[in-house]
């Protein structure tokens, strides 16, 4: 019998793995939800219902729910940096949101210097928030939390550009070629290659696009592109 070949494209490729991984995250955050949910459940039958006594065994209780809502956090952001469902648009102002990014951003050691437009568009403001604030992280990552971002707008016909420009330690050409796969991370073990990823498909789901020009050694500038609403 005759052997078929299946051959895919880098980016079909990268759809195929965002989808995997995303499903993965997806199954495995809905049975830790439940189990988290089941937990919060019996701490507030100890507490409201049983009534327990005493200071020590009420504080431990009292942490303990307060844990269990941090994990159930954690799992959504999780889910969140993995997996792009479904988005709610609504009209918004870009500035707003690249504002909000920075300001989130904002540490010790890092300067930023603003040139901001106001600007309509159509969008998932968390999402795109997320996207702002993966990409100041990375430019942050690469100065070593020491330097000045440069983050300017500008207007072009029916289209909105974010040039975010860096100082850090720039990216090779292989870098540079696999940076937007999923769970290509060139960082320690706490980074988990999906930030570009992720900011790709949000972009995209907008009808916008994403480059980099970047040089090793030489920081990085990374444009974005957004159509506007009149
Ligand atoms: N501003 C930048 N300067 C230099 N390299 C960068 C920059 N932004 C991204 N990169 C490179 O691209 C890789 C992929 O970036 P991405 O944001 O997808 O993942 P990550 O930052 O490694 O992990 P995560 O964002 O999931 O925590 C990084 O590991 C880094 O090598
Ligand atoms: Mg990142």
């Amino acid at each position: 019998m005759e052997e078929k070949k299946y051959t895919l494209t880098k980016k079909e490729l990268n759809a195929e793995k965002s989808k995997a991984i995303g499903r993965f995250a997806s199954i495995a955050s809905h049975d830790l939800k439940n189990v988290l949910g089941s937990l919060l459940n019996m701490s507030y039958y100890f507490t409201k219902v049983l009534k327990v006594e005493g200071e020590m065994p009420n504080k431990m209780l009292g942490l303990l729910s307060s844990e269990i809502k941090k994990l159930n956090t954690t799992v959504t952001e999780l889910l969140d940096m993995t997996r792009v469902k479904q988005l709610t648009k609504e009209s918004c102002d870009l500035f707003d949101i690249v504002t909000k990014s920075i300001e989130n951003s904002k540490a010790e050691g890092i300067d930023f210097e603003t040139d901001l437009i106001h600007v309509k568009i159509h969008a998932d403001v968390l999402r795109m928030t997320q996207v702002f604030s993966n990409i100041i992280k990375n430019a942050k990552d690469a100065m070593q939390n020491k330097g000045k971002i440069s983050v300017k707008m500008f207007l072009n016909e029916n289209f909105a550009d974010v040039v975010i420009t860096d100082e850090g330690i720039g990216m090779d050409e292989e870098t540079l070629e696999n940076c937007f796969d999923p769970l290509f991370t060139t960082k320690s073990t706490k980074a988990v290659g999906m930030g570009l990823t992720v900011s790709l498909q949000i972009i995209e789901m907008h009808g916008g696009k994403i480059r980099i020009e970047t040089e090793k050694g030489n920081g990085c500038s990374v444009y974005i592109t957004l159509p506007v609403v009149k």
